[in-house]
């Protein structure tokens, strides 16, 4: 009977780094095509001539920002002559900050009480003795959209990277900043079934040790992963389930260990938000920066809901990538 029980000190997870959503694999199948058409936007430039720009679109946890940044980490392996920078959008959302970030990746350190079109001159600087690719991911986040119409202008060899979730985000862009992008669109389509599990099993083998999943609870766990079509929840759900093994000392994950009722704050891909959720992006999009508590005094002028209530909504919007929670002096604010 002991036999199948943990020790107090012995675990699991052979390498739990692996399991973070931001980890990057060595090799990325199953978007080889999607990679292939990456290189060839970015060819010309390898070649001393001007790129084109691309339109990355897809739902959220199927590998657009994963196969950019693969092609992107081989670029860099490949040449001094391109210079790849990759820029959060939603992190980073402003002309300053973005032009901040840049400046870190470049290495650049006279930042300090520069001006945002100095700080673009000197990027420009940089970046025009040689050539760069963009990407701009999470674009629809992204507040200021004059720094696209910028790159356009002062980068003289360049590509432009844009992934979103938001289809129609492009169609929002000025008129000015369309015409001169011009880019060429790209859907990511979910993955089927076997490469779901495909994924997962790479996943699972490099962060777990050798047969600490049941057949059953893996299945179940591709299963769910698929059908949510988002390869964060099948990782949540791996962590998740050696998690709840591990808590009953259990040497091995079964299917019992799987609770996929806990997945709610994975239903973004199927994102449904009603009035109330509405009412409260536009009292956050008007005046980006309140407290829940804040955000609450609006919302109650028109309802009887409970600061509770109205808190989960806003941490489920959280969840649902609509807002986010920034940490400042005075306490949380959402934006
Ligand atoms: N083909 C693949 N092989 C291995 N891991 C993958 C693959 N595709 C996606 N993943 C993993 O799935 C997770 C989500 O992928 P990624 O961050 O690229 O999603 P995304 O499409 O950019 O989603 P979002 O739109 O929410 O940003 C990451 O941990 C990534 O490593
Ligand atoms: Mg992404």
């Amino acid at each position: 009977m002991f036999k199948e029980m943990l020790e107090y000190d012995e675990t699991l997870f052979k390498d739990e780094l692996v399991l973070d959503y931001e980890y990057l694999p060595k090799i990325l199948k199953f978007r080889e095509n999607q990679q292939q058409h990456f290189a060839t936007t970015i060819k010309p430039l390898l070649q001393k001539r001007n790129g084109s720009n691309l339109f990355i679109y897809g739902t959220p946890g199927i590998g657009k920002t994963a196969a950019c940044k693969h092609v992107l980490r081989e670029l860099e392996l490949e040449t001094d002559l391109v210079i790849p920078l990759y820029i959060n959008c939603w992190k980073h959302d402003t002309v300053y900050k973005i032009l901040v970030e840049m400046c870190e990746q470049l290495k650049y350190k006279w930042v300090q009480n520069k001006k945002t079109d100095e700080l673009m001159k000197a990027i420009a600087e940089i970046l025009n003795q040689k050539a760069a690719v963009f990407v701009l991911d999470e674009v629809d986040k992204l507040k200021e959209q004059q720094i696209i119409y910028q790159l356009l202008e002062d980068i003289y060899k360049k590509c432009i990277f844009m992934i979103t979730n938001d289809k129609d985000c492009l169609a929002k862009l000025d008129q000015r900043v369309k015409s001169r992008l011009l880019p060429e669109m790209l859907e990511f389509k979910p993955y089927n079934y076997d490469e779901t599990k495909g994924i997962l099993e790479e996943r699972k083998n490099a962060g777990f040790f050798p047969g600490v999943f049941s057949e059953q609870a893996f299945e179940k766990i591709a299963e769910t992963c698929f059908e949510r079509e988002d390869i964060r929840v099948g990782i949540f759900l791996l962590k998740q389930s050696a998690n709840n093994a591990e808590n009953k000392s259990q040497r091995k994950v079964l299917v019992d260990h799987v609770e996929t009722e806990k997945l709610d704050r994975f239903e973004k891909a199927k994102i449904k938000v009603d009035d109330d959720d509405k009412t409260i992006l536009n009292i956050v999009k008007e005046k980006p920066g309140l407290s829940i508590a804040s955000i609450y005094e609006i919302f109650s002028k028109n309802s009887d809901k409970s600061l509770r209530t109205v808190r989960r909504r806003i941490e489920r919007l959280r969840d649902l990538k609509q807002v986010i929670f920034e940490e400042t002096p005075t306490g949380s604010v959402v934006k």
